[in-house]
């Protein structure tokens, strides 16, 4: 990116800008150079290079961040259609905001303590005014009614002051690091003020659902706030109205198809030819790519690595490994001795291993632009990504991007973000040493064919979720804070009642047979068992669920049952193995997950009871079977979360009557879902659906696409939520948001039995 232009950047006051992005670091830093001259290079870090990605495609955007240098900030500027607003920062602010609280309070804490955070008020107080100074400037900036996004641990405080200076604009805050659990956040002195902080936003982004789930934690036990599922609620000051702020996972990715045209352009393919050329052409190139941080385990890498090559498992003539180590935060403490034993590992291997002419590491202590850093990954046989913390990683996601020949091998620590996404990477505990040497040995033996069929997979993942979509479902989500999450009508794709033709069907299933990981979700009455007046002498065709327990059992498939039934009713009828998860009472209530699924995917998004919940519950139902007394044949179930009108059995109008005296009575309960169905009435007093069931599943489950089979009406906030490779069959008829339709239970068996047969074939 070019340094200042000599256009000046508009004039906040007259013309505010839509969106805002507060960060640190603006995207260019500026370097004073030996002669006095000025340099603007672009910002080390995961950050830049996904928000820089992401703001090229934004009309008219801000960024609001600090330059690099201490001392005058320049005057705003334009670069890449983008207005910069530098920030200034003086030597003693850099000091103690910065590298203090920042970078050796903060950053040791949020990571696990790998290193002991330091505390110092002075810094506390820096942080404090750099905050302030940065939130100035975001709010003088903003347009009304604009967007401000504020990113990182860096400025936590900032939302909070915004809020205090312009209520009329909406305030997302995004952290790109892990949020600690509640009990090392506790040790955080000045605890509650940053909470505080983080509650100016209306939404509160995290990279894990782990770290959502510590943030809700720590502000239901520090600050006493009331927390529905990822909802806070922070009451006013004063006569002031309460707040409704959420907190949501939006795991961050890359520009993945501008790093993938990357691999085809002659020149970056000529470099990496180039750098196999100047390693002498080895068998095997290892890469590390990492900012020199002691959170990316490059101390653990080095010792397995120099275990290997001193027990002969590896021999430095065929095998040689890259480490590219990016010069970061040079005055702190820790960094200094990071890198002083990074260089005596690497010094000591390199003495003992190499041969002249070829290093057994080549160690590279500086920045690349992004043709070589893709060049490098070219030439990489095998990456190795051993964060003993990490908020995502993208030099994970960016390896994989950069391999559109399927080839090569990614090792992948279970403790980086992008470990709960990129399954079919070679797993790894970087602490255990054993397990890493071997994770390299057996990536270093893959046969090609292995390494292609989890390449396909990796790829699929990143190319799907790029950064555009990220910061797409974020700024979506933000703009519908202050309104519960959106169960809008679904579009309508098919209506009337006519079957989708068979073949189309077909081919579409052999489409989504060949999908790496797969979700398979089912509703139960009227799809795997047809309708009858009573509803315990249920019969779900046999066929079917044999085979979705087969489906269950094979590699990449997950299968699901999604019932409006409760739980514990609908396991009763389908006898399902613990391969099989269930859902009932249209998504509050979810079985045992089996362990390759992400427990707290589902944990964050479940939503739980509360002693009031219950008590408006039992309200509910009576009110329920006051109306069920009147009209002979009508009932009231009660499930967990939920109370139920059947109307079914009723006679003459009474099912009609019953219905109507049940809606009139809805309109009373502001906070109540109300889901009429064929011929019921469910009022659930947590706030699920089934769509949000299965959207939480596939994501539990790392599935690439989900295939769904529905009937009834609340089927459709399933359909309503299909991405491009989703699959959503109607069975019967009625206007659908599903793309596919087929005419009745009888075809559900067959349907199922040929993709078991199309996914054994793949
Ligand atoms: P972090 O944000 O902690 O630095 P990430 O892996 O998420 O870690 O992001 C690092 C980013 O910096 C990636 O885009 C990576 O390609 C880039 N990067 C790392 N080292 C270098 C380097 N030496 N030169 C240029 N870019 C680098
Ligand atoms: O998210 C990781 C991060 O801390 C970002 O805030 C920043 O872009 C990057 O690492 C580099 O750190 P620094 O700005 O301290 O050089």
């Amino acid at each position: 990116m070019p340094g200042p232009a000599a256009r000046s950047a508009q004039d906040p006051e007259r013309h505010g800008h839509e969106l805002v992005v507060v960060a640190n670091r603006l995207p260019v830093g500026s370097r004073t150079l030996p002669d006095g001259a000025t340099e603007w290079v672009t910002s080390p870090g995961g950050l830049v290079t996904a928000m820089e990605s992401v703001m090229r495609t934004v009309d008219s955007g801000a960024w609001v961040g600090w330059a690099g240098s201490p001392g005058e900030a320049p005057e705003p500027f334009e670069a890449d259609g983008m207005s910069l607003y530098p920030v200034h920062l003086e030597q003693e602010d850099v000091e103690r905001y910065y590298e203090g609280f920042s970078n050796a309070s903060l950053w040791p804490l949020y990571h696990d303590v790998i290193v002991d955070p330091e505390f110092h008020r002075t810094w506390w107080d820096s942080y404090v005014t750099a905050n302030r100074r940065f939130a100035r400037a975001a709010a003088s900036a903003a347009g009304t009614g604009g967007t401000v996004w504020v990113h990182d641990y860096q400025l936590q405080l900032v939302p909070r002051m915004i809020r205090d200076e312009r209520t009329d604009v909406r305030i997302g805050f995004f952290n790109h690091i892990p949020f600690p659990s509640v009990e090392l956040f506790s040790q955080l002195p000045k605890r509650n003020q940053i909470l505080r902080g983080l509650l100016g936003a209306d939404l509160v982004g995290f990279q894990r659902e782990t770290d959502s789930q510590n943030f809700v934690a720590a502000v239901r036990k520090l600050l006493g706030y009331h927390v529905d599922g990822q909802t806070i609620s922070v009451p006013g000051l004063g006569t002031a109205p309460v707040r409704e702020v959420v907190a949501q996972t939006f795991p961050i990715s890359i520009d993945s198809a501008a790093v993938s045209t990357l691999t085809e352009d002659p020149d970056v393919r000529e470099r990496a030819e180039q750098l196999r050329r100047d390693l002498g052409y080895p068998q095997k190139v290892v890469l590390g790519v990492d900012r020199l941080d002691y959170t990316k385990g490059i101390r653990h890498r080095l010792k397995a690595w120099g275990e290997l090559l001193g027990d002969g498992s590896i021999d430095p003539h065929d095998t040689v490994m890259i480490q590219v180590a990016t010069p970061s935060r040079e005055r702190v403490e820790a960094y200094r001795q990071l890198r002083d034993e990074v260089e005596l590992i690497v010094g000591r291997i390199n003495g003992d291993h190499s041969s002249i002419g070829r290093p057994a590491i080549s160690y590279q202590h500086r920045s690349f632009d992004r043709r070589d850093m893709t060049a490098l990954f070219m030439a990489a046989d095998v990456v190795l990504v051993t964060a003993l913390r990490d908020g995502m990683n993208l030099v994970a996601k960016e390896y994989v991007a950069s391999r559109p020949d399927l080839q090569g091998v990614l090792v992948l620590s279970e403790f980086a973000g992008a470990a709960d996404e990129l399954r079919a990477a070679v797993m790894v505990n970087p602490h255990d040493i054993d397990e890493l040497k071997s994770a390299i040995l057996r990536s270093l033996a893959m046969p090609p064919e292995e390494q292609e069929e989890a390449m396909r997979s990796l790829r699929h993942q990143v190319m799907e979720n790029d950064v555009q979509a990220w910061a797409h479902d974020f700024l979506q989500r933000l703009e519908q804070s202050g309104h519960p999450l959106g169960e809008s009508k679904p579009p309508v794709r098919l209506t009337g009642d006519e079957a989708t033709a068979p073949e189309t069907v077909d081919a579409t299933l052999r489409d989504f047979a060949q999908t790496p990981r797969i979700l398979i979700a089912s509703d139960f009455d009227g799809v795997l068992a047809p309708i009858v007046a009573d509803r315990d002498a249920v019969e779900p065709d046999p066929q079917a669920l044999a085979t979705l327990r087969e489906l269950s059992q094979m590699h990449g498939v997950a299968v699901a049952l999604v019932s409006g039934r409760a739980l514990g009713d609908l396991d009763s009828h389908t006898q399902m193995p613990s391969s099989v998860v269930l859902v009932g009472s249209h998504g509050a209530e979810v079985g045992a997950l089996p362990p390759w699924m992400q427990a707290e995917v589902v944990d964050s998004a479940s939503l739980s009871m509360s002693p009031e919940k219950e008590e408006l519950l039992d309200s509910i139902t009576d009110t329920l079977r006051r109306i069920a007394r009147a009209h002979p044949g009508v009932e009231v179930e009660r499930k967990p979360s939920a109370a139920v009108l059947h109307t079914r059995n009723a006679r003459g109008r009474g099912s009609i009557n019953a219905t109507e005296s049940a809606l009139e009575y809805a309109v009373t309960l502001p906070d109540v879902t109300v889901t009429p169905g064929k011929e019921v009435v469910e009022f659930s007093v947590v706030h699920t659906s089934k769509g949000v069931a299965i959207e939480t599943l596939a994501r539990a489950s790392a599935a690439d696409a989900w295939l769904y089979l529905g009937d009834d009406v609340t089927d459709e906030s399933v359909f309503g939520r299909s991405g491009e490779h989703d699959v959503g069959i109607k069975v019967g008829e009625g206007d659908t948001a599903a793309g596919y339709r087929i005419a009745d239970t009888d075809e559900v068996g067959a349907l199922l039995s040929r993709l078991s047969e199309l996914r054994r074939e793949d």
